[in-house]
């Protein structure tokens, strides 16, 4: 494993950190650019360490949007996700509005800030969710685990802000180092669309025939597939409390 990397904002200047910051392509004038709206964020050092890799430096995260680091402000460690020069985002403002609105129903990372290039949140110190339903066995601490999902998402549809992404449920949720699941990246979450948070994520966890489903029925029994496609098709037409509680009670 690399080992961590911590320094100052003004110190990105120097490679391989300045690709980081300008992913994939270095600009002198952009890195200048980049470090200024980062002071103006109030960040003051940035630490390359985590299981992801980019230009060969480890980072927290790698996606087709942003590289996710580590930043450091004079009061907190938090997670900064940098904007990829190449990702066809112009900014970070949409997502940073669809963040707060999670955080509304406390869901999400919070946030702290969103940017051009930038979006600051509180840094879930974990791993996938996914990982951790592999290493944990214990059926009623795994049943509590999926019922916090499943509630974070019935709070998402219920503000009708849809995630649009948990379909690809392991990239998206987290799990930190007290058992809090955490649902991550809302860069294309909408308050447009009609909401399908409870459905993508039940069809993850129990329908479909992903790795997460094959572990959920080692861990908690099979479940009738017909049973809980027709709890998730009277949920999709009547978003009641009433049938989500159905669900949780055929799925868990
Ligand atoms: N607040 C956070 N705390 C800890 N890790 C995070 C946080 N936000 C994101 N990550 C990590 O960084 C990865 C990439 O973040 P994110 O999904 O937001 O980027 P993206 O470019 O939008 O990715 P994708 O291409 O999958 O849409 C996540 O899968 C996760 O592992
Ligand atoms: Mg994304």
């Amino acid at each position: 494993m690399k080992s961590s990397v911590k320094l100052s904002v003004e110190n990105l200047t120097e490679e391989p950190y300045a690709t980081i910051l300008c992913y994939p392509h270095t600009k002198p004038l952009e890195v200048a650019n980049r470090i200024l709206e980062l002071k103006e964020l109030g960040v003051q050092m940035v630490e390359f360490t985590g299981s992801g890799s980019a230009a060969n430096v480890s980072v927290i995260g790698k996606g087709y949007t942003g590289i996710v680091i580590i930043a450091h402000t004079n009061s907190e460690q938090l997670a900064l996700k940098i904007r990829r020069i190449d990702s066809g985002r112009e900014n970070f403002f949409h997502e940073a509005e669809m963040l707060q609105k999670a955080n509304n129903v406390a869901v999400g990372p919070r946030i702290l800030a969103g940017s051009k290039n930038f979006l600051l949140s509180q840094f879930v110190d974990g791993d996938f969710l996914t990982k951790w339903l592999n290493d944990n066995k214990d059926t009623e601490n795994f049943c509590r685990v999926i019922r916090d999902v499943l509630e974070q998402c019935w709070r998402l549809d219920m503000v009708g802000l849809d995630h649009g992404e948990l379909s690809k449920a392991p990239r998206h949720l987290l799990m930190d180092k007290l058992d809090k699941p955490f649902i991550v990246d809302f860069e294309t979450a909408s308050i447009q669309r009609r909401v399908a948070n409870v459905t993508s994520v039940c069809q993850h966890f129990f329908v479909g025939d992903s790795f997460v489903s094959k572990l959920v029925w080692e861990t908690l029994g099979k479940k009738s597939r017909s049973q809980i496609v027709n709890a998730l098709q009277n949920y999709k037409k009547d978003k009641s409390r009433q049938n989500f509680e159905t669900i949780l009670q055929i799925c868990l």
